[in-house]
């Protein structure tokens, strides 16, 4: 798995609740939300990362979901091109951070991309073609990512907002995954989760601990029997606006 250094997150904004989300668990409270922004970056931090963190920006209510405004890789940063029209322009502010530590490529008109449609597995890149990623914005991805030696391929994802909303790669060969999406992990070792458990797929690896939504029971002892340092983390209000812990973080 890649090792990381740097996080850039944004923090939630007093309109977080006017974002985009298809859940019905109610509104996020703002303070709340504050709370588990501040405990996700100290998370971060003990995981041996710096985090760099971004003043709210109220024209964005989606805008702590950092993850989908860049790919970014060793040697370079991808700004995207959000799929959804609230979001466009989220990356314009994450583009001029990024600016300052790496090579800028960025999705450009017709296309469309969103981080979150993007699985890196060792140097594959899995890209998925949902509402917010389309064909023309994968092939651009793919072809940055070609000059740099990695390679890619895209999946059909139905029904689920971005293709990390419901798989993870854990390392060392492991996934987690929805059902509909495990055969993408055909010759590999995949957790399939248990219904009510779909949202405990959000899983990220930041530098050998493996952070896991707090709540799934089942999620987190399959987990657990293979091995990773797990850090449970609160989600709640996050979740309310279909956002998951990679959602909140570009790391690199
Ligand atoms: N609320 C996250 C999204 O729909 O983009």
């Amino acid at each position: 798995m890649p090792q990381y250094t740097k996080a850039i997150v944004r923090q939630p904004g007093k309109n977080f609740a006017d974002g985009i989300t298809t859940s019905n668990l109610g509104k996020p409270e703002y303070e709340k939300a504050l709370e588990q922004h501040n405990a996700y970056c100290e998370i971060l931090k003990r995981c041996g990362v710096e985090v760099i963190v971004l003043e709210a920006d109220e024209r964005y209510p989606d805008g702590c979901f950092v993850e989908d405004t860049a790919v970014v890789t060793k040697e370079v940063a991808i700004t995207s091109r959000p799929g959804n029209p609230a979001r466009l322009g989220e990356q314009e502010r994450l583009a001029s951070v990024l600016a300052d530590y790496k090579l800028i490529e960025s999705i450009v008109a017709p296309g469309t991309l969103e981080g979150g449609d993007i699985m890196r597995v060792e140097n594959h890149f899995y890209i998925g073609l949902t509402k917010r990623t389309n064909i023309d914005g994968a092939k651009q991805l793919s072809s940055v990512l070609e000059k740099y030696g990695y390679t890619s391929s895209t999946v059909s994802v139905n029904d689920i907002l971005h293709l990390k909303t419901g798989i993870a790669y854990l390392g060392n060969n492991n996934f987690i995954a929805v059902q509909e999406l495990a055969h993408i992990a055909q010759n590999s070792n995949v957790i399939i989760l248990n219904k009510g458990e779909e949202y405990s797929a959000n899983c990220l690896n930041v530098n050998d601990n493996l952070l896991i939504p707090k709540g799934f029971p089942k999620s987190k002892q399959n987990i657990v029997d293979l091995g990773y340092n797990i850090i449970e983390v609160e989600m709640s209000e996050y979740r309310k606006m279909d956002g998951g812990l990679t959602c909140l973080s570009l790391l690199f």
